[in-house]
């Protein structure tokens, strides 16, 4: 048996929390419309492959490059990866923007992203105390300097298996732990033989005056069987950048409390990391798992940044980045240089490019729809065409971006479906980049002469 504790997964949500995969075949071909995405076909199936090599660890020292214009799904494609790989597989979103920080060097950012992105998972087998809690008393005691008031001292608690019934007498410090987490009868819990860490793993149905509730925090499980006391396997996943933090406060390099925050770990500490991270595989106590690291808005990196992720993907712990732009030729940041994409070419030639095309307006028809249904807003005929056609002329984001204010227009007009009269109202308030160009340009020409 096996549990999976997950330390972080930082997640995009908002505008693409409608997407929930690729939407392939088995055959690794794009269904038109599924998991939320719409036509994108090609870019769609040359994603799916990439998460194939991912799964394989067959992408090492390569890197993904999305290029489009703008809103044509390039980071809705990132966030459907991320959505393929599931939990088990790093990913880590950022910006090319973040990487201008006041209190960190560009590459420490960098390098901190990197190893956010590379899991390393770890088997232990502990002895550990496992059952469903079928009888819990708190015994207390008086409070050595307050009279009147009770603690915690122990707990006697019987866990039960399909197979066997224990009770433990539990010391100050479980029994702390067990009023913490609120551990009731029913609950299946596991307590660490060694560690006295306690767990708890989900309900269990059927227990003897527990009492249970139409909606649960914690999900029903079954009554495990074999002995209370048991050896089991325990799987964690961290990343690197997990440890580099814990060696790091270990050393009392960082303190607690700015953890991460503005403090750079010391390269000396990376490279302990790094040994321990070896010595563990070699010894087959661990495994890597290289993950993503998405840079959105690449063309926002600099010449440094850009030589630094070329470096890294070279090295030996890289996790596959995968960028996105919707630049044509620009200047790279930092140079007075003029490449495609705003990017080296060093860099670009060891990149495989992905490109996404504009919607047709069938395809923007039914992305609205969509969009729509995730947000809770009802749409007449008239709106939705009045929509697909601000999508078509301007862009999709625009076009999704009116949704939320229609609909309040709609709203204070008395009525909870929007019509083509609340679009076209929104879209007066709410202007379009064109059109902001445009209107400051008659501006300047007017007052800055
Ligand atoms: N094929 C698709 N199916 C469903 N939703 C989509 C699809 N493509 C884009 N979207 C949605 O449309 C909106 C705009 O797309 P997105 O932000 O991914 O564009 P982008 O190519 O990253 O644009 P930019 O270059 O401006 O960053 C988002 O809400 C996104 O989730
Ligand atoms: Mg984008």
């Amino acid at each position: 048996m096996s549990i999976e504790i997950r330390v972080e997964r930082p997640k995009r949500i908002g505008a693409h929390s409608h997407i929930r995969g690729l939407g392939l075949d088995e055959n690794g071909k794009a269904i038109k419309v599924a998991d939320g995405l719409v036509g994108q076909l090609k870019a769609r199936e040359a994603a799916g492959i990439v998460v194939k090599m991912i799964k394989e660890g067959r992408i090492a020292g390569r890197g993904i490059l999305f290029v489009g214009p703008p809103g044509t799904g390039k980071t809705a494609l990132a966030i459907a990866i991320a959505r393929e790989l599931g939990e088990d597989t790093p990913f880590v979103a950022m910006s090319g923007s973040e990487i201008y920080s006041s209190e960190k060097k560009k590459t420490e950012i960098l390098m901190e992203a990197l190893r956010r992105a590379i899991g390393v998972r770890v088997r232990e087998e502990r002895a550990v105390y496992e059952g469903v809690v079928t009888s819990i008393k708190v015994r207390r005691r008086r409070h050595p300097l307050v009279p009147y008031m009770a603690v915690p001292a122990e707990t006697r608690i019987t866990l039960r298996t399909k197979d066997e019934e224990l009770t433990l007498t539990v010391g100050e410090e479980i029994t702390r732990q067990i009023l913490e987490l609120g551990i009731k009868k029913g609950d299946l819990i596991w307590i660490d033989a060694e560690t006295g860490r306690v767990y708890r793993v989900g309900r269990v149905k059927g227990v003897e005056s527990a009492r249970y509730y139409d909606i649960e925090t914690y999900k029903y499980v079954e009554m495990p069987s074999g002995p209370v006391k048991k050896r089991k396997e325990i799987v964690r996943t961290f990343s690197i950048h997990d440890l580099d933090l814990a060696v790091a406060s270990q050393r009392a390099l960082i303190s607690f409390f700015t953890l991460g925050v503005e403090r750079e770990i010391p390269p000396e500490v990376r490279k302990e990391v790094d040994e321990m991270i070896k010595k563990w595989v070699d010894e087959k106590k661990a495994e890597l798992v290289p993950g993503v690291l998405f840079i959105d808005d690449a063309h926002m990196l600099d010449i440094e940044a850009f030589s630094f992720l070329s470096r890294a993907m070279e090295s030996e712990f890289s996790p596959i980045i995968i960028l996105a732009t919707n630049r044509g030729i620009a200047k790279i940041r930092g140079t007075d240089l003029e490449s495609p994409h705003g990017m080296p070419l060093d860099l670009l030639d060891r990149l495989l490019i992905i490109p996404t095309k504009p919607y047709e307006p069938d395809e923007i028809r039914e992305i609205i729809k969509i969009r729509a249904g995730e947000e809770g807003i009802k749409l007449d005929e008239g709106a939705l065409e009045e929509l697909v056609a601000v999508g078509s002329k301007t862009s999709l984001r625009y076009a999704v971006q009116l949704l939320e204010p229609a609909r309040i227009i709609a709203e204070r007009k008395g009525r909870d479906t929007v019509k083509a009269e609340d679009v076209i109202e929104a879209r007066e308030l709410f202007i379009d980049l064109k059109q902001s160009v445009k209107y400051l340009k008659e501006y300047e020409e007017k007052f800055l002469k």
